[in-house]
């Protein structure tokens, strides 16, 4: 087995460039992923799935480093205590391959199912599975599986109905990355066009032009907050909590993306929030 394949180093294969500003977007998802399980695993859940929908290559360059740390599919594969399913999801081909040859090095090789394709169309393959082992039986009908969905879009093409469709399952807890500067660059071009397609996927319908109209002339920040907040309201009509904010800048100080954690389980978000208390004090400096 070739560890090199699984360690955050350069083992020759494709990685993601990365801006210095990921890394605690790595760490979060990192820190929830082992508060989850390390507090979950000795209950009778019926399964524990580590779902990636759009996982990259397994690992990240840092291109003004040069350092390497592992994504978040390789996150879940390394988490303290390991997870029953891993369900990985990937677009590009170079990346997917890579991907599943970083995997095929794992011990928890078994373990694992990656797709290559739209994550908006594959998602019904891993909500199929987790129906089926959620399925009631006469014995053991208060327990079902514990989920995560590790959300990390580029920009908008992750749909409403596809998170929607993972927000339907029993327990499924769900980290965001949450771009909002490809709506708050395009809309205002895109509703006088009438070509909103890709926001109105994204939000699951045109409702949210309806928020968005009484600010759509005013600075991002405030723009960026209804475009937020509608969406978590969208995930409290699934039943979802919401936990603290990150955000993230670049260099320039410039916002990147928000992430959150969402739960159906208040404990869940109690993790989260703990998660996001407690990143180091040198990491915050900017934001
Ligand atoms: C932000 S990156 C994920 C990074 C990863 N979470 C990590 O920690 O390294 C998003 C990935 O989604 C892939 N992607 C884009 N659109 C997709 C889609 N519709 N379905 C599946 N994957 C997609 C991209 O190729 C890219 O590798």
């Amino acid at each position: 087995m070739n560890d090199n394949l699984l360690e955050p180093m350069d083992d020759g294969l494709v990685m993601r460039n990365s801006q210095e500003y990921a890394r605690d977007k790595l760490l979060i998802i990192e820190r929830y992923t082992n508060r989850m399980i390390t507090s979950m695993r000795d209950r009778p859940w019926r399964a524990f799935f580590y779902i990636d929908i759009e996982a990259g290559p397994g690992k990240n360059l840092f291109v003004t480093s040069g350092e390497v740390e592992r994504g978040s599919p390789l996150i879940g594969l390394g988490a303290k205590f390991p997870f029953t399913h891993y369900r990985f999801i990937e677009l590009d081909q170079a990346n997917c391959d890579t991907l599943k040859a970083r995997v095929s090095a794992s011990e928890l090789q078994e373990c694992v199912k990656v797709w290559h394709g739209d994550c908006n169309i594959l998602v019904d393959e891993i909500v199929n599975e987790i129906q089926e082992v959620d399925r009631p039986t006469a014995t053991s009908y208060n327990w079902h599986s514990l989920n995560l969905a590790i959300l990390d879009p580029e920009g908008l093409e992750l749909h409403w109905e596809t998170v929607e469709k993972l927000g339907r399952m029993k327990r499924m807890d769900m980290i965001f990355t949450f771009w909002t500067s490809g709506i708050t660059r395009n809309a205002n071009a895109w509703i006088e066009a009438g070509s909103t397609e890709k926001i109105d996927k994204l939000y699951g319908s045109k409702e949210w032009q309806r928020i968005y109209r009484p600010v759509a002339h005013k600075n991002s920040t405030e723009k960026r907050r209804v475009l937020i907040d509608f969406y978590k309201t969208r995930l409290e009509g699934l039943g979802y909590q919401i936990g603290n904010e990150r955000v993230f800048r670049n260099s320039k100080n410039v916002q990147q993306y928000t992430m959150f954690g969402a739960c159906k389980h208040p404990l869940g978000i109690k993790f989260w929030n703990d998660v996001i208390r407690g990143l180091p004090q040198s990491r915050l400096a900017g934001f």
